[in-house]
């Protein structure tokens, strides 16, 4: 409750009556409940949650929220008039332009970008064992499968393995699309697992995660396998020290950018600066990107009960990429790993 009344004091500091969204993944965070269409008001004026007919049975579940049957738009804005809502916080970057449309012919509306972003960053206790319980079955769901990952598997085929063993172990399958990139797909950091065999002196990347009890972990290692080349060895130690170079920079009041660019410092001095192509990591929750951001833009603090990746990477064409991830628990003295697989 105490989050609901957080937000209220938040959209009344702002101006408005109610925060209106339409987003699933804030749908979630703010009544508990998975559903592919409803709206979450949120006021001094009380906490509505607006759903059809297809969520409306288990909605009953939902607290401290009164639940109302979608009819369409015409009874919803007559709910919202009776309701006396004038002004209207939304997030821009969470409504889809017809419904921003729709709300601004009859409502004042005031943008608040990112509004539930900084609520969300912050975990409670029962989200961060959410995760660590995320992070541990995709943990176990990776050790009970390595020994398949091995010269003659497919990509795809390591992937499918992945995604059995993390139903079976109690996940919700796949928090996004596992990577597997091997030998020279490896080097794009985003590869889109297809049907290349892994063959001996590939490096493998693993990049996993799963859902449990909506929310998500997302790890990656990267696995050198039989005979590699000591290019592709140097390249792992260096990432492997600037991970933990990451890891240690971390603690609650640093600045997001500054963690970034201590770990791109460190790999623009072995020579691989070009080649570390992304930010350094990004929070997870009930979404895979979630704020904070590390990253050279962020402008960004970290705060404790912060959950956050440190995944650099980096990627050369031709030879291959190693990438590092692990989810780490920001505190005050520093960062506490979730994810504890070998590295
Ligand atoms: N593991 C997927 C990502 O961080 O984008
Ligand atoms: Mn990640």
């Amino acid at each position: 409750m105490e989050r609901l009344e957080r937000i209220a004091t938040k959209v009344e500091s702002l101006g408005g009556d109610f925060y209106i969204t339409f987003d699933e993944a804030e749908r979630f965070y703010l009544t508990g409940l998975s559903s592919t269409f409803g709206i979450a008001l949120v006021g001094k004026g009380g906490n509505f949650f607006i759903t059809d007919g297809r969520y409306i049975e288990r909605a009953k579940e939902v607290r401290n929220f009164k639940v109302i049957l979608w009819k369409g738009w015409e009874e919803f804005t007559s709910l919202l008039k009776e309701l006396k809502a004038e002004s209207l916080i939304v997030d821009p970057y969470r409504l889809k332009a017809k419904t921003y449309k729709e709300l601004s012919n009859k409502f004042y509306l005031i943008d608040s970008e990112g509004f539930l972003n900084e609520l969300r960053a912050v975990k409670s206790e029962r989200e961060i064992s959410l995760i660590t319980r995320a992070v541990q079955i995709a943990e176990l769901s990776l050790k009970s499968v390595l020994h398949l990952l091995k010269p003659g598997i497919t990509e795809i085929e390591f992937r499918r393995a992945l995604i059995e063993a993390f139903f079976k172990l109690g996940g919700k399958g796949e928090a996004f699309p596992t990577i597997v990139a091997s030998g020279r797909n490896s080097a794009v950091p985003h590869w889109e697992t297809g049907n290349r065999e892994i063959r001996d002196g590939d490096l493998v990347i693993v990049d996993f995660g799963t859902v449990y009890g909506g929310y998500v972990s997302d790890i990656t290692r990267t696995f050198l396998v039989g005979n590699v080349s000591n290019e592709a060895r140097r390249i792992y130690d260096a990432v492997l020290e600037a991970q933990e170079l990451g890891v240690r920079e971390l603690s609650a009041g640093k600045s997001c950018r500054e963690v970034d660019l201590k770990v791109r410092k460190f790999l623009e001095d072995k020579g691989y600066g070009k080649f570390f192509t992304h930010s350094l990591g990004h929070g997870i929750g009930v979404e895979v990107h979630e704020a904070p951001t590390l990253s050279q833009r962020s402008k960004e603090v970290l705060k404790e009960g912060n959950v956050i990746t440190v995944e650099p990477g980096v990627y050369i064409p031709e030879i291959g990429g190693v990438r590092i991830e692990d989810d780490c628990l920001i505190t005050e003295r520093g960062a506490f790993r979730l994810s504890h697989l070998p590295r």
